[in-house]
């Protein structure tokens, strides 16, 4: 837990940027490992781009545990991060249990959404000797109660409120702490405030890291991609090709090799 929390916070120190991507299953994990990204998140948004849900809101515990066994498989030199959906931690007790059960699935740590309000559960995970990303600025499993996603710390009472919630989760022994579309002068002010790396997702350059839903990236959920990201593949168009190909040789009675 040292080694790790010293890891990123020396990174910090060098300003040696910090890259983070999303996997959910064996291939994906293991295309990222083997081409150098330093942390892996099994991310809740599991449940948007890859079963089809709506939001983050549905998703369950298991479904989370049985991805992250699944791009365990693929990981040997990343930190695995396992994102512990709505609802598996309402108090610090619930919270360790929790993230326990991802440590047993192979991830290596966990995040949860929450600033001030989860520090008494953060906590209790660090005490516990679980390595701890937290996760604060928009949370897209409050997406509902807060009618879209929103960019977080236009005004003073939200950046006050920002600043707060990174204090609150570098004191409660987060190694690490994603900011989710805060704007970019805050998270530059949150990012001089602490000594623990942020980890920015539409949140502006200044952060210490990066991280992306790896579907977006690579242009691999076509339907909806957030106006921050600059996919660098179109890897929806692969396939769709790759499928028209098949069905056209086959239509026309030709096989693949075999
Ligand atoms: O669920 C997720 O993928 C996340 C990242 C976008 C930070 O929480």
């Amino acid at each position: 837990m040292t080694d790790l929390v010293e890891k990123f916070r020396a990174m910090k120190a060098r300003g040696e940027k910090i890259t983070a991507l999303t996997a959910y299953d064996y291939p994906t994990a293991r295309l990222l490992d083997e081409s150098g990204i330093d942390i892996i998140l099994v991310g809740d948004s599991l449940g948007m781009v890859v079963l089809g849900y709506k939001d983050t809101t549905e998703v369950t515990l298991d479904e989370m545990l049985h991805h992250t066994r699944a791009a365990a498989r693929g990981v040997k030199n990343a930190l695995l991060v396992g994102d512990m959906p709505i609802h598996t931690f309402e108090t610090p007790e619930n919270a360790v249990a929790t993230a326990r059960k991802f440590l047993e699935a192979g991830a290596q740590a966990v995040k949860l959404e929450g600033g001030v309000d989860h520090a008494p559960h953060i906590e209790a995970i660090t005490a516990a000797g679980i390595p701890f990303m937290a996760h604060i600025g928009m949370l897209p499993q409050r997406v509902r109660e807060e009618g879209g996603y929103k960019v977080k710390g236009r005004t003073a009472a939200e950046a006050d409120g920002l600043l707060e919630d990174a204090r609150a989760v570098e004191r409660a022994g987060a190694f690490s702490v994603v900011l989710e579309i805060v704007t970019a002068k805050i998270s530059e002010q949150i990012t001089k405030a602490i000594t623990i790396p942020t980890i920015g997702i539409g949140s502006g350059e200044h952060c210490d890291g990066q991280i992306l839903v790896t579907h977006d990236l690579i242009g691999l959920f076509p339907w909806f991609t957030p106006k921050f990201v600059s996919p660098e593949a179109r890897v929806a168009d692969e396939i769709r090709k790759a499928v028209r190909a098949f069905i056209e040789r086959t239509r026309s009675g030709g096989l693949s090799k075999g």
